[in-house]
């Protein structure tokens, strides 16, 4: 019998597609063993502010079709302070929450280690766009953002064709280039720039352009990841450079947004069962993850300590491709 009565789950940092999943698992798991669930607005900022309202069956029903998330979501600078945290921990209690889940990134982890120090059992859920956490290959909303970006893409190749122009197009990913990479492979792009790369030489680019102009190609993607630089100062050296027309894009925000894909859907449900599984057993300062076919947990200061880098087989087969 789990001691825990009542949880607790929050969404914190950027949204994601596929959190909406999340919360609803994590209410439904939650009332199949008999447990109250709460849900706290606003993410850490919420929680100081016992922005806390109860979840039953009916309040999640149909969300996991809904982008976003219905807890709303905030960045929180005072729960990087020990004050903040330690009024956090208050409410919780207040609130008789006595184990809590946490959806976010690293730094969103980074609170949910505190509020396990502070003796409430808590459970991380990897959910962001930039596939960003080291210790796992799947964060909630990296499919959809992916998607998204590639179907965008492919519309914007559409009139780059039709105009023999070259488009940059930069998408998000924070520090990462996981969805500059896939784009580029799913896209077709002659190149992409992202943060992880060693060494980036602009002479490079412009030469593959140039040369895959002489082959006759009528059209250029090259695709920025955000954490590079300036998208519009790159078209404008690249048209200066070639000579052919360019224009930049930056997809912004609708990478975020929309219904989640059937991955996110499935994998973000399984991750909010295994979280109240996990709060069941006892466990605290876990966070999930998924790692070679299977959903597992780690500790999160071991989750934490970890770091992430491309795959170099990937990068280089986006590499070899992309060239004409
Ligand atoms: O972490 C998700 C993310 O969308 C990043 O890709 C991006 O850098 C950042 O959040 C944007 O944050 P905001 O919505 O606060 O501008």
């Amino acid at each position: 019998m789990s001691e825990i009565k009542t949880i607790g789950v929050l969404t914190s940092g950027g949204d994601s597609p596929g959190m909406n999943a999340a919360i609803r698992a994590i209410v439904r798991a939650g009332i199949a063993n008999g447990l109250q669930v709460k849900g706290i607005c606003r993410g850490y900022a919420g929680l100081l502010g016992s922005e806390i309202i109860d979840l039953d069956s009916r309040s999640v029903s149909g969300i996991q079709s809904r982008g976003g998330t219905i807890l709303y979501t905030a960045r929180c600078k005072e729960f990087y302070k020990a004050e903040g945290i330690d009024r956090g921990v208050q409410v919780l209690r207040e609130n008789g929450i006595d184990g809590l889940v946490v959806i976010g990134g690293d730094g969103s982890f980074r609170g949910a280690q505190e509020i396990a120090a502070r003796g409430i059992n808590t459970i991380g859920i990897p959910g962001t766009i930039d596939l960003d956490i080291a210790c796992t290959e799947y964060t909630i909303g990296f499919d959809t953002a992916v998607n998204t970006a590639m179907d965008a893409i492919d519309k914007i190749t559409d009139t780059s064709m039709s105009h023999e122009r070259c488009s940059i197009i930069e998408v998000m990913g924070r520090n990462a280039g996981f969805i500059a990479l896939w784009c580029q492979i799913a896209n077709g792009a002659d190149g992409i720039l992202i943060p992880e790369a060693e060494k980036f030489d602009e002479r490079d680019l412009i030469d593959t352009i140039l040369s895959n102009r002489q082959k006759g190609k009528k059209h250029h993607i090259i695709i920025n990841a955000e954490g590079v630089g300036s998208s519009m100062r790159l078209a404008r050296r690249v048209e200066a450079a070639t000579g052919i027309e360019t224009r930049a894009t930056i997809l912004g925000h609708i990478q975020r947004g929309g219904s989640p894909t059937a991955k996110d859907r499935v994998y973000a449900s399984t991750m909010g069962a295994y979280s109240v599984d996990l709060l069941c057993s006892g466990a605290t300062n876990r966070v999930i993850a998924y790692r070679n076919g299977h959903f597992t947990d780690l500790d999160i200061d071991e989750a934490l300590a970890m770091k992430k880098t491309i795959d170099e087989y990937q990068f280089l087969v986006s590499q070899m491709i992309g060239q004409y």
